[in-house]
């Protein structure tokens, strides 16, 4: 069971507070600049209960209410993380953090809510949702699910409907890649376009070609390439490019909307814009990994630096970072996630001597909008509105639950953090809140400061102190039929219209 213990105590300086910091749940954010997607301007922030009561100058208050000073700082809406990994057993093993670790972690760096991905046992959707349920207990702030889809009969069809229509998922993930373990072949994606389009439900995907990566991983371990950096050599961007296209093709063909995972490569990113250019619903996530990394690392000579670079798609060559940072400030991809997925350098140990054993996956969930800021916002190439659109609302609103979350606006759930422009911060795995011993941003420093974090309602991180209380976090269900959806109809009753005639036939990619 879930609140038995006390996961980072001995390993981190985390608090576990059990009370609350504002008995009375009400919070006066002073004088800061609110940002919305939208909009910004100079206003306070009341809060009482957990709920955004008002937004706006000069709000006056009683002495039962705490007060933030927020002058010269930003007020934002707390950070979503579309995607998340925590305690998944994976490769042969388990994701280090947990919801309690990996939330704390969030916390900490600004993020309030993010959507982790359920996955099934054995083909089984239900048992694979309950198990993450009891996972899910120790959280300490808002969280939502997606669900990967593994294989196909009429049982994992009839349960695709009931997550969606009792369970709160509307969005299901197909693996092209993990040949033997999670990949999925096209036959199996058609079928789960076709149902996640009934459904208005969103279909994601890991594009790689599993098949080739197969290939590629025996082509380079044959050659006598065994370490960290074989992994990059053996599924280059051709993969991900590859698959990217046969994805979005495939959705054009079913006429639905597409979500394409942690985009790493040039080869990905241009098969996005392409399909967007031309009309196609197709949303591209970048990662803080791909945004900001390089492959070197890989090439280290110390086993434990280079394992812990190891995720799929891999971290590609310079060049690569600059290019998904320019796509994502210019709209061609809309959103940033993690994919924060840790193992500690035992665990990557797995892997010696053979890279394709080494467990997939890097860190993020606490250093996404810091190094967000940094590398967009600090860099001139953003605007703070468009820092909260990639960071929070976008998500709010591809996932249907814009504007409870990812909005400063009266109504809102009271997840909101104040940033500091002018403070500074520092990444190591010493002062990080994740339980992994190594941190792929380790030394990284900017500027921009997230130094207060409000999530539903209550202070949790404040003066370098974290104030979590295990089991707070809510379940959001997250309903079906989210903007993307909207006149898919319409096109698909043209399309059948045009059947009969050569002239002014459309839809179905012609
Ligand atoms: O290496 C990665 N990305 N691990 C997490 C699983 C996935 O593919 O998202
Ligand atoms: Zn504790
Ligand atoms: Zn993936
Ligand atoms: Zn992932």
């Amino acid at each position: 069971s879930a609140s038995e213990s006390h996961p980072m105590q001995g390993i981190c300086s985390v608090e576990c507070d059990t009370e609350l910091t504002s008995s009375s749940g009400k919070i006066l954010i002073k004088q800061g600049t609110v940002v919305n997607a939208h909009h910004k301007v100079l206003a306070d922030v009341y809060i009482e209960d957990g709920i955004i009561v008002s937004v706006r100058p000069n709000i006056a208050v009683g002495d039962d209410v705490k007060v933030i000073d927020a002058t010269g700082k930003y007020v934002m809406p707390g950070g979503i993380d579309p995607h998340t990994h925590l305690e998944m057993d994976f490769m042969g093993t388990g994701t280090i953090d947990d919801f309690y670790t990996g939330q704390a972690a969030a916390l900490a760096g600004g993020t309030t809510m993010h959507i982790d991905f359920v996955i099934p046992i054995n083909g089984n959707l239900s048992a694979g949702f309950a198990s993450y349920v009891h996972k899910a207990k120790k959280s300490v702030m808002d969280y939502g699910f997606h669900m990967a889809i593994t294989k196909w009969d009429e049982a994992v069809s009839k349960e695709m409907e009931l997550m969606v229509k009792e369970n709160g998922i509307n969005s299901f993930k197909f693996f092209m890649a993990y040949k033997g373990a999670l990949m999925i072949n096209d036959e199996l994606l058609l079928h789960g376009l076709e149902k996640c389009k009934s459904l208005g439900a969103l279909a994601m995907v890991h594009a790689e070609n599993g098949d080739a990566v197969a290939e590629g991983q025996k082509r380079i371990f044959d050659l006598g390439i065994t370490g960290p950096e074989g992994h990059a050599l053996s599924r280059p961007p051709v993969l991900e490019g590859e698959a990217t296209a046969r994805a979005i093709r495939l959705a054009s063909f079913i006429n639905a909307p597409l979500y394409v995972v942690h985009v790493m490569s040039i080869d990905a990113m241009e098969e996005i814009a392409k399909a967007r250019k031309s009309g196609q619903r197709v949303i591209g996530e970048p990662v803080v990994s791909g945004l900001t990394l390089d492959e070197s690392g890989l090439w280290d000579s110390d086993f434990t630096t280079a394992a812990k670079y190891v995720m799929s798609p891999p971290i590609r060559r310079t060049g690569h970072d600059k290019a998904l940072q320019d796509a994502l400030a210019t709209g061609i991809l809309q959103l940033v996630g993690t994919d924060h997925c840790t193992f500690n350098s035992t665990q990557k140990a797995f892997g010696y001597g053979d890279f394709r054993k080494i467990p997939n996956g890097v860190n993020g969930i606490e250093e996404r909008m810091h190094l967000v800021w940094e590398t967009m916002v600090e860099s001139g190439k953003i605007s703070v509105t468009d820092y909260v659109r990639i960071t929070s609302t976008e998500c709010a609103k591809i996932f249907n639950i814009y504007p409870r979350k990812g909005a400063i606006l009266e109504g809102s759930d009271a997840d909101i953090i104040v940033l500091n422009p002018n403070a500074s911060f520092r990444i190591s795995a010493i002062s990080h809140h994740s339980r992994s011993d190594t941190n792929v941003y380790e030394g990284k420093t900017g500027k921009g400061k997230v130094e207060v974090t409000i999530s539903g309602g209550r202070v949790v991180w404040e003066e370098g102190n974290l104030k979590i209380t295990s089991g707070s976090g809510k379940y959001i269900k997250m309903p079906p039929f989210s903007y993307l959806f909207d006149g898919i109809d319409k096109a698909d009753a043209a399309y059948l219209a045009s059947l009969r005639s050569p002239v002014h036939r459309t839809g179905a990619a012609y």
